[in-house]
């Protein structure tokens, strides 16, 4: 019989990467779909996750043996700020909702997807997988980390009790084609990708808030949907698992902003705004576990992913999450 692997929050960043990667690697290889398999992408229209019959609806009608639980209420700060119970809710509702119809389900395996913001407020550096509950998350993103922390907890308790193999992936920042672009809410690469993108159009000045000092750890959308079907197939441990580029592998906000100044192709005039805050200088995390586990992986070089993701987002400008009322 086929395996059908379902995967939610198929119409965002990384779900789409997923398909594509699905689509494109060769049929049988390690990354690439297997011939017995059948992958299924649901967005919101096709079911609402916070809602208990919707969701076991889903279950019915595909009958999944794996699931790729990416289906999430995502934000940037002002949102997480602003709307923290909604965070809270939304996400632990459609989170215990899959985690229980998998479980209904004799779903063979769920992997669902929590993020380094979950990490404590205080902690020491590099963030690794024991990490995650060792104290209060930061404020701004208490309600979002609350939800996902609560993930790892009962993805715990369902193999203590019922045996169910449920684990979780802990992405760091994610940026690729199908990002969400919109100026507002964006993170960080695909707001400066947009905002360059308009500079150059509008001949204006690119500037770019905060000094650019500070580090961050990015992986392109399409190697770490790689890493999802590795684990699909062959991460075996219910603890969850860092999927990042290395410690080493940090670029600085400047790194990033000239990256895309060059993949945009903008010639116009560029600055920082020194008087912005930074955030954070660093927030590493370890990619140990993964490249013990995985024995090994070819990332994208950066600037390579970077001109992809231009590319993606200058091509698909009209139908791209901009924020911008293109009617
Ligand atoms: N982006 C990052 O940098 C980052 C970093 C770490 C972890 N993550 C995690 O990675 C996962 C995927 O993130 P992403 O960046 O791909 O997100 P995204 O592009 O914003 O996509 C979110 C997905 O969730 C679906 N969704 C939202 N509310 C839903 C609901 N009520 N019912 C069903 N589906 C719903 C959306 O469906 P529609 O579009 O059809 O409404 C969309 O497919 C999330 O769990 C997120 O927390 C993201």
């Amino acid at each position: 019989m086929a395996n059908v692997v379902l995967v939610t929050g198929g119409s965002g960043l990384i779900g789409k990467a997923l398909q594509h990667i699905i689509e494109t690697e060769p049929v049988g290889s390690r990354f690439g779909k297997l011939p017995n398999e059948n992958w299924i992408f649901v967005g919101s229209s096709e079911a609402d996750l916070r809602d208990p019959t919707a969701t076991l609806k889903l279950y019915e009608k595909y009958k999944p043996t794996h699931v790729i639980h990416l289906a999430a209420l995502v934000g940037g700060l002002f949102k997480n700020m602003k709307y923290k119970l909604t965070f809270l809710r939304d996400n632990m509702l459609m989170n215990d909702n899959i985690l229980h119809a998998s479980h209904t389900h004799q779903t063979t395996k769920l992997i669902s997807c929590l993020s380094t913001c979950v990490f404590p407020d205080k902690v020491e550096y590099p963030l690794d997988e024991n990490k995650i509950h060792l104290g209060p998350p930061h404020d701004s993103n208490f309600g979002y980390a609350h939800a996902k922390r609560m993930v790892d907890v009962q993805n715990h308790a369902y193999n203590e009790q019922f045996g169910c193999k449920f684990t979780s992936a802990i992405p760091t920042n994610i940026f690729g084609p199908h990002d969400n672009y919109d100026l507002e809410g964006a993170h960080v690469i695909p707001a400066l990708v947009h905002r360059c993108y308009l500079a150059k159009k509008n001949g204006t000045p690119f500037i770019v808030a905060g000094t650019g000092k500070p580090l961050r750890q990015f992986i392109f959308s399409y190697d770490l949907a790689k890493l999802f079907v590795w684990m699909l197939r062959e991460y075996d441990e219910i603890e969850p698992i860092i999927l990042s580029v290395g410690e080493d592998e940090e670029v600085s906000i400047k790194e990033v902003a000239d990256a895309i100044v060059k993949a945009v192709g903008f010639e116009g005039e560029y600055s920082f705004d020194t008087t912005r805050a930074d955030g954070q200088f660093r927030k590493p995390a370890t990619n140990k576990k993964l490249i013990d586990r995985i024995g090994g992986f070819q990332f994208t070089p950066f600037q390579e992913a970077l001109d992809l993701s231009v590319k993606w987002f200058v091509e698909n400008y009209d139908t791209a999450r901009t924020g911008v009322k293109k009617d």
